[in-house]
């Protein structure tokens, strides 16, 4: 007999997709059901994302859809978890949004308690407290967001502190996971057909466990580099890891992905910024000097990576000269791809303290500069792959087309390609003939 069903929807990163992944794991070993949808099921939760302030608000916006559509008859519980729970806490009890459960982002794993709490009758169940010491972060294969692709969390958190960030806070500190953990969690993966892992984080190359238990007989400069080599042995075919930290970049990382074709050819730097001066106020502790040789060793590395990047406009006092800096820097990296930001002022962080004076305008006008710019490099980038032979795990149906499959390249890039539903899954050639602004399409060999 279900407890009850429980419907979560997940917004922002990667973490909170494998942290959905986890609290369903969980949820269905205590017995509840998992719903697909809002509408029939009696709790429903919000795992939530606070990085810029829009990305919060959609979380508002959405329970007031749900609660509109529910009714009166048939009012599910509400809560909120991730990261906005995490730093509102208590408050979002009130606001009328009609919230009774707040779990932050280290309570995963007493959830079934925490909404059989809520079922029971308790009005307002709050859990900000930290893991368990004995935690296991392992997720079975049910209930992943995907049966080919698969995250795996190896540190969560992060001690950067860039003075513009709410990550610290709503995340807490690193805390890195066994590698035996992870190297088995592979291995199980690999054995039942996955073709991709992804070891994710706030800051993967940061990684350092308590003990280097698992990583014996691999060699490496850092922890992370021993991770690598150590993930590249088992059988699975891609190994695709983020986001790195610039400071952190040991250029042993590029030399294992050297070694290791299962390694792919990606690499996620972000930058934030090509203005020293803003650099320093951002707190990044690293120059443009420093981050452009990073990008020096994977350029002149033993095989093309594809690097992308993200980058934050309108930081307090960025001036033109400062964003004519990074326009510089964006094209002599010529980046693969660049997510760019509008600088957003988050409460309780360093930079909060100083004028948000980017004016909306000029942030647009900035926005709109970079994008242009990136346009060009990518376009040019995209067209070099014309006539080029790619392997592509096949994931989905296009969005765009009936007749056409959508999948990824080592490199991350994506590629339609006319083919059948049953190639889900699979790994295969596609020779592309044709480059979109952010695909690729092409036709199977
Ligand atoms: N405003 C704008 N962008 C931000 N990011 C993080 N915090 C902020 C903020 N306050 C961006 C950074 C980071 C990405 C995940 O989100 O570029 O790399
Ligand atoms: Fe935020 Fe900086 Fe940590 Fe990235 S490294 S999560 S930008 S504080």
């Amino acid at each position: 007999m279900s407890k009850g069903k429980v419907y979560i929807e997940t917004f922002g990163c990667q973490m909170n997709i494998a942290d959905t992944e986890r609290a369903t794991s969980r949820l269905q070993a205590s017995g509840y059901g998992i719903s697909g949808e809002a509408e029939t099921a009696d709790v429903i939760l919000f795992n939530t994302c606070s990085v810029r302030a829009r990305a919060e608000q959609k979380v508002f916006n959405r329970i007031g859809e749900i609660r509109k559509g529910a009714g009166a008859s048939s009012a599910p519980i509400i809560g909120i978890m991730g990261c906005v729970a995490q730093l509102e806490g208590e408050a979002l009890f009130g606001g009328g949004a009609g919230v009774r459960l707040v779990a932050g982002t280290r309570a995963t794993d007493r959830l079934p308690d925490l909404i059989e709490r809520a079922l029971n009758g308790e009005e307002q169940v709050l859990d900000l407290g930290e893991r368990l010491e004995d935690e296991q972060w392992d997720v079975p294969v049910v209930g992943r967001h995907s049966p080919y692709v698969a995250y795996i969390p190896i540190i969560e958190g992060c001690n950067k502190f860039c003075t513009y960030c709410i990550v610290p806070f709503s995340r807490g500190r690193e805390q890195s996971r066994a590698a035996s953990e992870i190297i088995d969690e592979i291995r199980r993966l690999s054995d039942v057909g996955y073709q991709e892992v992804q070891l994710i984080g706030q800051n993967v190359n940061s990684y350092r466990p308590k003990t280097e238990v698992g990583l014996e007989g691999f060699p490496g400069a850092t922890p992370f580099s021993r991770l690598l080599r150590a993930a590249a042995a088992t059988k699975m075919p891609r190994i695709k890891f983020t986001t790195s930290f610039p400071r952190d970049f040991h250029p042993d990382i590029v030399s294992a992905m050297d070694e290791h074709e299962n390694l792919c050819d990606w690499i996620h730097l972000p930058v934030q910024t090509g203005s020293d001066r803003i650099l320093r106020a951002m707190r990044r502790g690293y120059k443009v000097s420093d981050y452009l040789s990073r990008i020096d060793t994977i350029k002149n590395a033993g095989r093309r990576y594809a690097l992308t990047s993200d980058i934050i406009i309108g930081f307090p006092d960025e001036t033109d000269e400062d964003f004519e800096a990074t326009l510089r820097l964006v094209e002599h990296c010529r980046f693969d791809a660049i997510y760019i930001f509008k600088y957003s002022e988050r409460n309780g962080t360093p930079a909060a303290r100083l004028a948000n004076n980017v004016s909306d305008n000029e942030k647009a006008n900035r926005f709109l500069a970079l994008e242009q710019l990136q346009k060009g490099i990518q376009k040019k980038i995209y067209a070099d792959y014309v006539g080029r032979e790619v392997s592509v795990l096949v994931e989905r149906r296009s969005a765009k087309s009936d007749l056409d499959m959508s999948g990824h390249t080592t490199c991350n890039k994506v590629v339609n390609f006319p083919g059948a539903e049953n190639l889900q899954g699979n790994v295969v050639s596609v020779r592309v003939s044709e480059a979109k602004a952010n695909s690729l399409y092409g036709k199977m060999i």
